[in-house]
């Protein structure tokens, strides 16, 4: 069933992800890793669109490749309205985007390795218009909390306060000049006020380097920093993950994020992991400068993820086993 609905996910990821319009130039990139077959649907997908359409494929290049690209791709990057990622390689952070986007080119951009599914349902089979609305309204809850507190059957128990803190929308589209996005979305997310985060959030879901634990994880924090690590096996993957990052701030919360796609499935793909609908997620280390926080800068930055829990705001239950309270205005996505 899968193959018949790469033509659909082409269109959905070329008119609502990538936002384009005719008579843009569009930059299909694959890599060797890529499945030609949905890279071609998109290139047909992008042509069908009206758009200016080429589809690019370059040696996949691991993760910590820090080579940047040659003068062709390079060229191709810069010169597009709009590019439609679909390559594990990890392009965003390669000069040529860097310059492409501060000139105005948008990029919307998947991994569907390992997601399949996911990505297709989770762009054509929801209700996007919706899922935004209520992130939105979370939002207007969220910055007014002073007293968010998380809980679980397992174990967690953590608060914090919220107060004035930017809310963070990931949509997944790129429609704006220069913006960066990733889909499927959607997921609403800031920053605690990082001396007021004290608790313990016992991790059920995915784990650097972006799998799920063989059994829960504790992991102790105070004043937004992490001072405490139990469990079995992965507690120690964990701690050994953060003494090798070097860094002291890789430790430090810097997010808080509520998952609100409902055809999300909790796989082990972090991306997918963090998108279930009621799934909690604490980042640590590097901190977008949109939260406004106030977590030293760092080179390295992870995600612990919650299958689900308890979210209270100021008393009032916001979310619990996977079910936002619609009494607040957020129905609609169960
Ligand atoms: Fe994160």
């Amino acid at each position: 069933m899968r193959a018949l609905r790469w033509g659909e996910f082409a269109s959905a990821a070329v008119r609502d992800m990538a936002a384009v319009k005719p008579g843009e130039t569009l930059l299909v990139l694959a890599d060797t890793w890529t499945d030609m077959d949905i890279a071609e649907a998109c290139l047909t997908a992008g042509i069908s669109a009206g758009a200016d359409t080429q589809l690019l494929v370059i040696p996949r290049m691991a993760p910590t490749d820090t080579t940047e690209f040659n003068a062709s791709v390079s060229g191709a990057i810069k010169g597009a309205d709009v590019v439609l990622g679909l390559c594990p390689t990890m392009f965003i952070e390669k000069t040529a985007t860097v310059e492409a986007r501060k000139n105005g080119t948008r990029i919307a951009s998947t991994d569907v390795i390992g997601m399949e599914d996911f990505a297709i349902e989770g762009i054509c089979d929801v209700d996007q218009g919706r899922m935004i609305e209520v992130a939105e309204r979370i939002g207007e809850i969220w910055i007014k909390t002073e007293y968010c507190r998380v809980t679980s059957a397992l174990g967690t128990d953590i608060s914090f306060d919220m107060r004035g803190r930017p809310i963070e929308i990931g949509d997944g589209v790129a429609a704006e000049p220069g913006t960066s996005n990733f889909f499927p979305g959607v997921c609403v997310a800031n920053a605690p006020i990082e001396n007021t985060i004290n608790g313990v959030i016992v991790v059920d879901g995915n784990i650097p380097p972006g799998r799920l634990v063989n059994a829960p994880v504790t992991v102790r924090i105070e004043t937004g920093v992490i001072t405490g690590i139990e469990g079995g096996a992965d507690a120690g993957q964990l701690r050994a993950h953060f003494a090798a990052s070097g860094d002291p701030v890789a430790t430090h919360l810097c997010h808080f994020t509520l998952g609100l796609n409902p055809l999300a499935r909790t796989s082990g793909s972090i991306h997918q992991d963090e998108h279930v609908l009621g799934a909690i997620t604490f980042g640590f280390g590097d901190q977008d400068a949109d939260f406004g926080g106030n977590v030293p800068d760092c080179g390295v930055h992870c995600d612990l993820v919650l299958t689900t829990g308890k979210i209270e705001c100021d008393g009032q239950v916001l979310c619990e086993d996977n079910r936002l309270n619609e009494d607040l205005g957020l129905g609609g996505l169960q």
